[in-house]
This record gives C-alpha cells, structure tokens and sequence, in this order.
C-alpha cells in the first residue's frame, strides 16, 4: 500500500522498535528506512516489521535519499542536536524523541534548523496523547474543576539496571537530571494542564543512600516549584532512583472542585463533596514503550504535515517552552534553590 509519508529512523533502539509499529498503523506514515551504528539487514528488517525497509550504513545516505520525506531521532540524547539539525537541513520532517536535548543552546538550534528548512517538528512528549490526560482536559475545558490554583504532576520510575537504559542513563552527558531523562513528561503534562505562562521557577535535588543508584552522575530527584504568571502555583517531582511501582501523580485544585488522578469532585455536578467522583480512562501506569500512545501523536503529526500547520500540543515550539522551565529549574537546583525567572 502506497503512503504519503516515508520515515527513515535513526537508532534502532528499544524506543525506536515502539516507534516503528505506531508510525505503521498511521493512515499516512510508513518506516521506509533505519539508520543504525549497528550493520542492520534490510530483508530482516522488512520481515520483522513489515513493509520495505532499507538499512543505511551511513545517516547522510538517508538523509539524501528524496524519498524520505521525516527522520524519527530515537538515538542517545547527546546526539539529538546534530541529528535533528541535519535532518532539517536535509529538509526532512523531523520527529524527535525526548529530550529534545540536554542543553538549552542544542534546543535552540534545533527549533532554529525547523523554522529556517521550513520542516515541522513533533517531539515525543506522547503523554499529551495519553486517554489519561486527554479525559483530565477535557474535564478541565468543560469548567468542572473552575479557575486551577494549585497543580501538581509528579513522576516516580525507579530506573535501576533492570532497565535497558541504565546502561546510559546513569552518565550526566546522557542521562542530563531527573527532570530531562524522565521527569519531563510530567513537567509537560502540568504545562499542558495549567498552561505553560510560567514566570519562576525554584528547584532543589538531591539523590537516594540507595546502593542501586550510585552510578548516577547527577541527582536523580527533584522538586521543582512553578509560579504562573496567572498566580497560580504548581509543583512537579521528578523521582529516577525509587524503589516502587511506576507513578504518575496528578492532583489538581481549582475554585469549582479537584482531581486526583482518576477520581475528582465538581461542585458543579452537586455529587457528595466528601467522596470522591470516579472517571473511566486508561492510566499511564507504565514505563514500556509499548504502553505509550505514540501512534495518535503520530497520527496527529501527518495529519497536520498534510494541513502543512505545526502539529497541536507537541510541536518543536510548544515542547521549547517545557524545556526552556526544565533549564529554568535545573539552574535552579544547581544554585541551591534559588529562584529562576523565566522572560
Ligand atoms: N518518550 C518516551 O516515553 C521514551 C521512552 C523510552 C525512550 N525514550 C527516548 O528515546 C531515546 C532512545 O532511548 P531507548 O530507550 O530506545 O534507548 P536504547 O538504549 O534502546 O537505544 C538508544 C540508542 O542506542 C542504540 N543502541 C542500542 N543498543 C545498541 C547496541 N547494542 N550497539 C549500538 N547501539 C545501540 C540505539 O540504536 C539508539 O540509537 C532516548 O532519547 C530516550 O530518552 C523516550
């Protein structure tokens, strides 16, 4: 079958494996190509995953090969930069795994690159797409909760050496903190909650006596503190060195009621304030890849590739602006607590 979208990944990883089953089932997408530092065999890689996939050796055959229309970056977050400004330069589409990088400036060439090779960007915040928030927004759009003051999301995934990652994870040039490894998808699901006008930001991190965790380079906590321009205020931990079940909290207040994950009260709806309110949704309650909902964000990437308009929700410029409070914060928690303003 014939599609309009040819993919070409780079990294055939443990997310690149997730990747490629959810751009197949999109109506438009198809991989087409993989890009490895490993020799890859393409007749095994077409039977593995269907369709006909060529294995580069070299990323700049790929990226010069006029068939391929969007690079899908699923190699080390070290990487990301160059990957990504090449696949723009290549005038290539750009699907980008998360973190979009670890420094600030990498990010900022990145977005560069897009907008000056006229290429759209989807970074894979997928949680966005998750049924869980989907249903929590929508409850937010129809007023139930009212005016939010206070929000909290919060990540707990113990990332040990029973987790392919590992292996890099635990190197500062990689791994980056608690916040760009893995504890950006619940700071980007608070933003998409609370709205992402945030004017500071305090942040303090520390890391477990935990044996299992010593390798890590850097902190593998954090709190951080938001402050909204609107005043309202918000709090995102970002726990890496657990020892519990996969966690994504999310408590939200507002004037008309709260939530607390998949239960929430609603003055509005005159239920009886002193239990709470069930809501029927699938729960991000996994760190497998094969759990994530990469296919709708894909999906919704082609479908506005084809409107030839940025993507909603998980655009290169609305994921900047998760990263630009991430920076924010690990300044923060790298000068002790003080507090960061963001312009
Ligand atoms: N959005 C999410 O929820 C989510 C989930 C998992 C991973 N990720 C991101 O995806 C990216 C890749 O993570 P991953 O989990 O796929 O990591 P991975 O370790 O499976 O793969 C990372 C890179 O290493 C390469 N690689 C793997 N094994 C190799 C080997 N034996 N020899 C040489 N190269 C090898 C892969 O091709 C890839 O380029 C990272 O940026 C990560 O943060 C995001």
């Amino acid at each position: 079958m014939t599609k309009k979208y040819n993919v070409g990944i780079i990294g055939y990883g443990w997310a690149a494996t997730a990747h490629i089953a959810a751009i197949n089932a999109t109506t438009q997408g198809r991989v087409a190509a993989v890009w490895s530092s490993r020799p890859l065999d393409s007749a095994e890689l077409s039977a593995k995953h269907g369709g006909t996939i060529k294995a580069y050796r070299e990323l700049d055959a790929m990226l010069a090969d006029p068939d391929i229309h969007v690079v899908d970056v699923t190699s080390y977050p070290s990487q990301h930069r160059d990957q990504a400004v090449a696949a723009a330069k290549a005038k290539k589409h750009v699907i980008l795994e998360k973190p979009m990088a670890n420094t600030p400036e990498e990010v900022r060439d990145i977005v560069a690159a897009a907008e000056a090779n006229g290429v759209k960007g989807c970074v894979c915040f997928e949680c966005r797409y998750s049924n869980q928030f989907q249903v929590t927004k929508a409850l937010l759009d129809e007023g139930l909760l009212g005016k939010l003051h206070y929000g909290e999301v919060d990540y707990y995934h113990g990332i040990g050496p029973w987790y392919g990652q590992y292996r890099w994870n635990t190197g500062k040039k990689d791994g980056g903190s608690a916040l760009l490894t893995a504890g950006c998808h619940a700071l980007d699901a608070l933003l998409m909650l609370m709205g992402n006008d945030v004017a500071s930001v305090t942040s303090l991190s520390t890391k477990s006596a935990s044996d299992i965790f010593k390798p890590y380079e850097y902190d593998t906590s954090s709190v951080t503190i938001l402050h909204f321009k609107n005043g309202a205020i918000g709090k995102t931990a970002a726990i890496v060195d657990c020892l519990q079940p996969y966690y994504f909290h999310t408590h939200l207040v507002g004037s008309e009621g709260s939530l607390l994950d998949n239960k929430f009260h609603s003055m509005k709806l005159k239920a009886d304030k002193s239990h709470w309110s069930g809501l029927s949704m699938k729960m991000l309650d996994s760190g497998d890849v094969s759990d994530h909902p990469y296919q709708a964000e894909f999906q919704a990437f082609f479908d506005a590739l084809d409107r030839g308009e940025d993507m909603p929700l998980t655009s290169f410029k609305e994921a900047k602006k998760t990263f630009d409070v991430i920076f924010a914060a690990d300044t923060s928690a790298a000068q002790g607590g003080t507090p960061v303003r963001l312009p």
